[in-house]
């Protein structure tokens, strides 16, 4: 049994090859059946002759159903015509389970509420097999990058007790007698664990109670995060520069093919490699101003803001320094100038805006109570937060990347929601 991408790749022309997959698609025409076979690696052709098989599996394959699992047993041989390039001449052909008739993703169109009804079976299409491919080589070169470089991943709870990104965007879980949250991130556990472990970082799903219906925001999203201690402002902008440069290198040379096919140019991607620009909050209110849109210096940054910053650059840049105000309590002030953070966000160019989050943290006991306090936070139900602050705090600074966001941009796909298999929305939680 060989996979489809080694016979793509050349590996076995002229040799005989046996392969299971699912029927994409079939003609007929003049004695021959043409097959299209689909085994997750990839997609190959298979003529069948009439007399180059037994007449019973002939005749068996004809009113073939799409989606039918098969087994294929034949010979490859390059063929330019053939999509891909090569084509499996078959042999012999099992029907492993004749799908029913009726296939509901049937090749016409569809609109996306119903194509996100029968997600479970359009992940199938090429479109999705190829942004799923992607967005797994996306954080297969992610954990390589955190290997190369010294980082172990570590893993923070799913339920817990406090916020981390403000109440408001909490789920809560009823969790036994007591109520519990779904995480938002898993900074501050991370923030334990740098005394623990050193640089860290993490691959998992973060929670959103997202009352907002946008093409960037899902209530379930993956979470890319990492904490550095001994780490300053520019060092945690430096570390997202080279992670996000290596990523991009990767994909442009590993899956050029399948990024042009969703519409993204290689020689384009190419291009936004670092160094990213870093560009003060007070700089991009006067960009804004400068565009004649109200925006005042202290207002946080919406996405139709983010969108008009994103047309002056062509590749991802920093926004830095946003003030005190709009940003989590755990944000340190800048000390020369305390009504604005040590903060930074990543925006992606072409209108897709903010794909990352982070900055330095407060390192100093009184400075975090007084930004509890200020921020109105109950400093009971952050103890052994507080904590981390009396027993060897250093200066520490970490970011989070949103997955789906950013595989978004870099696949150039509408709406974020075709970044995961299966998305969850304000108004989506099925399949
Ligand atoms: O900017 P955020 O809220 O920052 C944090 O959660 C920090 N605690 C991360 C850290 O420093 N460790 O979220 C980080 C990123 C955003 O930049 C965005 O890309 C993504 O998470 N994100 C979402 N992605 C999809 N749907 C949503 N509802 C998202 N909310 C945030
Ligand atoms: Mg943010």
């Amino acid at each position: 049994m060989v996979d489809i991408s080694s016979i793509l790749s050349g590996m076995h022309t002229d040799r005989k090859v046996q392969i299971r997959g699912w029927l994409h698609n079939m003609r007929s025409s003049g004695g021959i059946h043409f097959l299209l076979i689909r085994d997750g690696t990839g997609i190959i052709q298979c003529t069948m002759k009439k007399g180059s098989v037994e007449d019973r599996v002939f005749e068996d394959v004809k009113g073939l159903t799409q989606e039918s699992s098969l087994e294929v047993s034949g010979t490859v041989k390059e063929d330019k015509r053939a999509p891909g390039g090569y084509e499996i001449k078959v042999e012999n052909l099992r029907v492993h389970h004749r799908a029913e008739e009726g296939y509901p993703i049937a090749k016409k169109y569809h609109g996306p509420e119903f194509l996100l009804d029968n997600r479970h079976l359009w992940i199938r299409s090429r479109k999705m097999q190829t942004i799923l491919r992607v967005r797994a080589k996306f954080l297969e070169a992610a954990r390589e990058w955190f290997k190369t470089n010294g980082f172990t991943e570590f893993h923070s709870p799913t339920l817990i007790t406090a916020a981390c990104e403000g109440g408001s965007t909490l789920f809560p879980v009823k969790y036994f007698d007591q109520e519990a949250y779904l995480t938002q991130s898993w900074q501050l556990y991370a923030e334990a664990a740098i005394a623990s472990l050193g640089k860290i970082y993490t691959i998992a799903p973060s929670f959103r109670a997202e009352r907002s219906r946008t093409r960037r925001h899902l209530t379930e999203y993956w979470h890319l995060e990492a904490e550095v201690p001994w780490c300053d402002l520019e060092c945690i902008m430096d570390i997202q520069e080279e992670m996000l440069g290596y990523v991009i290198s990767v994909l442009c040379d590993e899956m050029a093919g399948e990024l042009e096919s969703l519409g993204r140019r290689v020689d384009e991607l190419k291009g936004m490699k670092p160094p990213f620009e870093r560009v003060t909050y007070d700089r991009a209110v006067e960009m804004l101003n400068e565009e004649k849109v109200d925006f005042k210096w202290g207002d946080d940054l919406t996405w139709t803001h983010e969108k008009i910053l994103t047309q002056k650059f062509n590749k991802p840049f920093f926004v830095t320094h946003f003030p005190t105000g709009v940003k989590a309590f755990y944000h340190k002030p800048d000390p020369k100038r305390p009504e604005v953070t040590l903060s930074a966000d990543l925006l992606a160019p072409e209108g897709y805006g903010e794909i990352t989050g982070g900055g330095q943290r407060i390192d100093d006991l009184d400075e975090l109570l007084r930004r509890m306090r200020e921020e109105g936070l109950n400093p009971k139900d952050y103890e052994w937060y507080i904590d981390l602050r009396r027993y060897g705090s250093v200066p520490h600074s970490g970011f989070g990347l949103g997955v789906e966001r950013t595989v978004a941009w870099i696949c150039k796909l509408d709406h974020i929601r075709d970044a995961v298999a299966f998305p969850r929305l304000i108004n989506r939680v099925y399949p």
